[in-house]
């Protein structure tokens, strides 16, 4: 059976102190009330050393948002994948839809970054989405697998075992739009047969596929409800204590 996953993307919130106490208070709920999902805070740099202290590993795992292409050297601001891992953090987003917009990153770079990530021994949590008018062309599937074909689908099958995709359609993002169930699971359904034409059966059936886009307490059972969607990738309710908690319980 597939992991079940629910990851928190703070996105660029919260100072260390604030960030600290509110990952440790996740962290005590889910050591009195065990959760069927793995439960991950995808926290600012900053923050990864002092969130992986606070949690108890294997409840409550974290992550970066976003890596450095290259592994080291003279590259001014940047963050690795290596200093991310060895703050304890175990997984890494790539390719969300706020890093490909606002910097620029193509798929040929967020490929890099993914590579790169997993040698490196994190887990990537590899966002994909279409935007409003792709969605309203239905061009939204061909979008989809020209970011999977071109971002993730020449890792070795080794190397693609240590991927979760997460589909967040962008004009679910921050908005209070939320995909359908329905249309939800057809994309879900869509990367996973994707994935099956080029991992195999068994690959595909591994995968964990998450949902992200105003995911909330009100929607993410009946979203969760979907045989191909196995979690979520939660922005703003992952920065509210009892939302979060609730979405993770919906599972
Ligand atoms: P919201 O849940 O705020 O729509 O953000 C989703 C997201 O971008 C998670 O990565």
């Amino acid at each position: 059976m597939r992991k079940k996953i629910v990851a928190g993307n703070w996105k660029m919130n919260m100072e260390l102190a604030e960030g600290l106490k509110f990952a440790e208070s996740i962290d005590t709920y889910f050591k009195a009330k065990p959760s069927k999902a793995e439960v991950i805070l995808c926290t600012p740099f900053i923050h990864l050393p002092g969130v992986s202290q606070v949690v108890s590993k294997g409840k409550v795992m974290c992550g970066g948002q976003n890596c450095a292409s290259e592994p080291a050297g003279a590259f001014t601001g940047e963050v690795s994948a290596a200093m991310i891992k060895s703050t304890g953090a175990q997984f890494v987003i790539i390719g969300h839809s706020e890093r490909r917009s606002y910097y620029h990153e193509d798929d040929a770079i967020l490929n890099k970054k993914t590579k790169l990530a997993i040698s490196t021994g994190l887990k990537v949590i590899f966002c994909c989405g279409e935007v409003r008018q792709e969605r309203e062309s239905g061009s939204h599937l061909n979008v989809v697998r020209k970011q999977l074909e071109d971002g993730l689908f020449n890792l070795s099958p080794d190397e693609f075992s240590k991927v979760v995709i997460a589909y967040e359609p962008v004009w679910a993002i921050g908005t209070g739009l939320t995909a359908t169930p329905e249309q939800a699971q057809e994309m879900h359904k869509y990367i996973r047969d994707l994935v099956k034409v080029r991992y195999g059966k068994d690959a595909a059936e591994n995968l964990t596929i998450l949902y992200g886009g105003s995911c909330k307490p009100s929607n993410a059972a009946e979203i969760f409800s979907k045989p191909d969607v196995d979690g979520g990738l939660i922005g703003g309710a992952s920065l509210k204590k009892e939302d979060f908690c609730a979405i993770v319980e919906a599972i």
